[in-house]
């Protein structure tokens, strides 16, 4: 069996984490940050996500890829490094390997246990791929290491993530990969603007499988903080936020409770929200706008046939 590379973690201490979240439970306006959704049942409900009808980014990305890969192939260009921002299970990746023939792929991810059985996996279905794989909280700095090749970068960023980021945050982020592609570039997905009702019900689905997976977030922070959340207690809320053309996700608070853990407690009254994820939806100029000011020269824009999304090869 191929065994993977595994390039140094350099993701932040257990101690760093239960700060950051008590922080953000002490705060005036109480919030989690949505990485904590996805532990292994988040990780699982997000899928499940994926296939609700009402969840149309998943679909839509999916429509672009069938229907123009091979320009999207053409555009990028053949070999060089494939580099996984958020790789998941690998899947999204690995169904452009045949295509885009990597030379190397570097899985990145919060999460380096789920990703290493990915990984190992891949690598012994594809020998002649140099398959590596890093643990990385890369909303906060990404770091590629010196020992990856310069020649030719892709980085690969599907799904609607970037649009989870503040703008001045994304373009933090864009600016980060334009500097480390060198001659190679950014494929990646974006949401665009709707309709209020698609977006409501995308992200409040009748069968309540997305308040599972919102809520959920108190069961993954009860165990890393040891506090004392009760699901009962709390509801799932969206709020579809026009001014700031994004979704905002949050929970709510069902009646007045005192969450204690370890050091620390917090009174919520009832109706009391606490942020979990905003889901930003931008325009086609808009984030034709943002790579620009990210330094990227030349951007290939791909929608699906309701424009509901669009993949992106920045350059
Ligand atoms: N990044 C996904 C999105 O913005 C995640 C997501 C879907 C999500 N539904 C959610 C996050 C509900 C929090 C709550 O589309």
């Amino acid at each position: 069996m191929t065994i993977p590379n595994i390039l140094g973690d350099t993701l932040t201490s257990h101690f760093d984490l239960i700060r950051e979240i008590e922080i953000g439970l002490l705060d005036k306006s109480p919030s989690i940050s949505p990485k904590f959704l996805y532990d292994p049942l988040g990780s699982h409900l997000f899928t499940a996500i994926t296939l609700l009808p009402e969840y149309y980014p998943t679909k839509s990305e999916k429509e672009i890829f069938l229907q123009y890969k091979n320009e999207i192939i053409r555009t990028i260009g053949v070999g060089g490094t494939l580099i996984d921002l958020g790789a998941g299970n690998c899947q999204k990746a690995e169904s452009f390997f045949n295509s885009l023939k990597p030379s190397s792929y570097l899985a990145i991810d919060f999460s380096i246990e789920y990703l290493k059985e990915a990984v190992t996996k891949l690598s012994g279905k594809y020998p002649h791929i140099n398959v590596q794989c890093m643990g990385m909280d890369f909303s906060k700095k990404i770091l590629i290491p010196e020992s990856i090749s310069e020649n030719k970068r892709v980085f690969f960023y599907p799904g609607s993530s970037i649009g989870n980021f503040l703008t001045s945050e994304a373009l933090h982020l864009l600016r980060q990969i334009k500097d480390q592609a060198k001659g190679g570039g950014l494929l990646f997905g974006v949401d665009l603007m709707k309709e209020e009702s698609i977006l409501k019900l995308a992200y409040d689905d009748p069968l309540k499988i997305t308040a599972a997976f919102n809520l959920n977030i108190l069961n993954s922070v009860n165990s890393l903080l040891g506090s004392d959340f009760n699901i009962f207690q709390f509801d799932h809320k969206v709020i579809i936020n026009h001014n700031e053309n994004r979704v905002e996700l949050f929970i709510e608070t069902l009646e007045q409770v005192t969450i204690s853990w370890p050091g620390n407690s917090r009174v919520l009254k009832k109706g009391e929200l606490i942020h979990t994820e905003n889901s930003h939806k931008y325009t086609l100029k808009g984030i034709s706008e943002l790579l620009k000011d990210a330094g990227f020269l030349k951007t290939q824009i791909w929608t699906d046939s309701k424009d509901y999304f669009a993949v992106i090869y920045a350059q």
